[in-house]
């Protein structure tokens, strides 16, 4: 894998052709080393975010041990990791993944919200010498969704008597019994989980179970152009704030399941314009590729011109971006903020994609092919200081 010392070195050099995704793998091991050090828990990486091999790399290298997945292919690529403790955190599995999980995998630690799921993974785990007796089993409980970018919440989740009702049936076949939610990823407020933590209090109370373990989830916030997160070390002071108050044994083990936090600033993606019209620049990556969020969630990646200085008088202006393929989804409308003088030929590197950019892009239309390369300066934009605009730390 080529090293470059920045974006802009890599274009001078390379002129590429196809789209290249960046990695700053020192980006992604700095962010787990402060979830490391100040999250008082099992720091579960959710494996869904960025599976690349750059970022597992440096986040095994930081120290991550544990990971959240989430179907038998993440299962089957993250049980290789050595040392690696897999979660199944999806409420809703498969027999088969169930069996294959528990019986091949060895994992003993699933997620659940409803009676069907719990019934399933009772039968599917039963062995020849009858149940199992290691489930470490999470109910996943519903929560508000409170200033996050992608809410979660209608999908997954119990609440009121009903999950009062689930948790006394898992108390009586866990050997641990946790509660787990997630509030939503990209939330920019730590607010969400002191009132997702008051939800888990009164279940706890309703249902009058001894908890072994609590799973906070992921949500933590990246940093991107149009917002300001509050900083990641208030997140943590409102979780151990609310689960100190929790009515669950002394040594309750905590975990948190955080994906974009640790990845998004790890990863940019360079691109080059292929045409300018007014404003509109089309690009040779998109939508259906790692800017996925950008053209159908408007998300607004930090982005900067990496081919060329600035012209003399060359001020910022707004631009909106279109993607290679032929279909007019394929539009990321910003605004970006960009040099008014961009032409055709200019390469631009959009920034902070690491989360779900990668995972999720597809090869519509031919494309979706990628160069690769590292990069060793720090990204545009920061949680944790160390970038080359935008930057805060983790502290504020
Ligand atoms: C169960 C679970 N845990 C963790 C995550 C990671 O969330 P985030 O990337 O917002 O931290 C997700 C994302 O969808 C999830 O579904």
């Amino acid at each position: 894998m080529e090293k470059f010392a920045s974006a802009a070195e890599l274009v001078a050099k390379l002129k590429p052709d196809r789209p290249v995704l960046a990695s700053r793998p020192h980006a992604a091991g700095r962010a787990a080393r402060w979830f490391l050090e100040n999250f008082p828990g099992d720091v579960a990486y959710a494996y869904k975010a960025n599976s690349s091999v750059f970022m597992i790399g440096a986040l095994y290298g930081a120290g991550i041990r544990h990971f959240d997945v989430a179907s038998v292919p993440e299962l089957e690529d993250a049980h290789t990791i050595p040392g690696a403790h897999l979660h199944f955190m999806h409420p809703v599995k498969s027999r088969s993944s169930i069996r294959r999980a528990y019986h091949e995998y060895n994992i003993k630690s699933f997620s659940l919200d409803s009676e069907d799921e719990l019934r399933k993974i009772v039968e599917e785990t039963t062995g020849p010498n009858g149940l199992a007796r290691d489930l470490v089993l999470f109910v996943r409980v519903a929560v508000p969704a409170i200033n996050s970018r992608i809410p979660l919440e209608r999908k997954f989740g119990v609440a009121g008597e009903k999950a009062a009702d689930l948790l006394v049936k898992v108390r009586q076949v866990a050997s641990e019994l946790g509660l787990t939610f997630h509030v939503g990823s990209q939330t920019m407020t730590p607010d969400a989980y002191s009132h997702a933590l008051t939800e888990v209090h009164n279940l706890i109370v309703r249902a009058g179970v001894v908890v072994d373990r609590i799973d906070v989830g992921g949500g933590f916030p990246s940093i991107y152009p149009d917002g300001s997160p509050a900083p990641l070390s208030a997140f943590i002071d409102v979780i151990k704030a609310g689960v100190e108050e929790l009515p669950v044994r002394n040594d309750v083990r905590l975990m948190c399941e955080p994906g974009r936090a640790l990845v998004a600033e790890a990863e940019s993606v360079i691109v080059r314009v292929d045409a300018r019209r007014d404003n509109g620049l089309y690009i040779n990556d998109g939508g259906y590729g790692v800017l996925f969020d950008a053209a159908h969630l408007n998300w607004i990646y930090p982005a900067q011109l990496v081919s060329r200085d600035l012209q003399p008088g060359e001020q910022l202006a707004p631009f909106e971006l279109w993607g290679p393929t032929c279909d007019s989804i394929d539009r990321m409308k910003g605004p970006f903020l960009l040099p008014s003088m961009i032409r055709e030929g200019d390469y631009l590197e959009i920034g902070n994609v690491g989360a779900y950019g990668r995972a999720i892009s597809g090869d519509f239309n031919g494309y979706g092919k990628y160069d690769e390369a590292i990069l060793d300066d720090e990204p545009i934009m920061s949680m944790y200081g160390g970038a080359t605009s935008g930057a805060r730390t983790a502290e504020g």
